[in-house]
């Protein structure tokens, strides 16, 4: 017996979801691993100093991109609020509280192509993303250089407890917004924002030279 032909009014958004996020996980797992070995919070003797070219390479590279996102109409919609999402200003508070003037810090210029929804929808997930592991780079920065929300790690505490919330959010629109054949663009752009942001990282950090 022949199977029967799958009725896409099956397909849930649920369904979506969970296939495009796999997709996006899976498509930008190696390089996710690359940044986080630039990002070396855990490591031992990263100290105050390193914290704070760190937050002046995230400074560098957020802050055009968070423009650039800005500027893209298609993203101005109410259910992705992404005026609440941008993070830029946690950082610049941070460098102040620590002493540091944010209109210093070098600016990356070789970006992500962030002309269409999808780059920006793409792009958007690297950065949103960030705020999950950003929980654990937060619990350290307090465990080892008592560093909280308050006193210059305003960026990596960001949403509080409503990381999760946040986060789910974001799927929620990306899920309803793109089709699956758009996926692939998607995961181009999320490549890009990954790669970009390793190569600018190796490039500004001492602490990064250093390892
Ligand atoms: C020391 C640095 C980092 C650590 C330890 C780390 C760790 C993690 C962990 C444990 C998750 C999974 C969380 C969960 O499923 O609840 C995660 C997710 C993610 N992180 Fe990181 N991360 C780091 C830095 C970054 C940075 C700098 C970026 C972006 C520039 C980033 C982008 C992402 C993305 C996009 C996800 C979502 C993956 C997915 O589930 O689709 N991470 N990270």
């Amino acid at each position: 017996m022949n199977n029967p032909p799958i009725d896409s009014a099956f397909v849930t958004t649920a369904d979506v979801q969970l296939n495009l996020f796999d997709l996006l996980r899976k498509g930008t797992a190696e390089l996710h691993e690359l940044v986080e070995r630039r990002v070396p919070v855990l490591r031992e003797g990263f100290n105050l100093e390193d914290y704070i070219q760190l937050v002046e390479s995230f400074l560098g590279f957020w802050a055009p991109v968070e423009e650039r996102l800005s500027r893209l109409d298609t993203l101005r919609s109410p259910h992705l609020a992404l005026q609440s999402r941008l993070k830029c200003s946690l950082l610049r508070e941070d460098l102040l509280i620590l002493g540091r003037d944010p209109d210093t810090a070098r600016k990356c210029e070789r970006l992500p192509r962030l002309d269409t929804f999808l780059q920006g929808l793409g792009c958007l997930y690297v950065i949103e993303g960030s705020t999950l592991g950003s929980q654990i780079i937060a619990r350290r920065l307090n465990e080892k250089l008592q560093l909280s929300e308050a006193s210059g790690a305003s960026f990596f505490n960001a949403y509080g407890k409503s990381v999760g919330a946040r986060w789910m959010e974001f799927k929620h629109f990306v899920s309803a917004s793109v089709k699956p054949e758009d996926a692939d663009e998607m995961i181009e752009a999320a490549r890009q924002t990954f790669l970009c942001f390793y190569e600018w990282l190796g490039t500004t950090s001492a602490i990064v030279r250093r390892l």
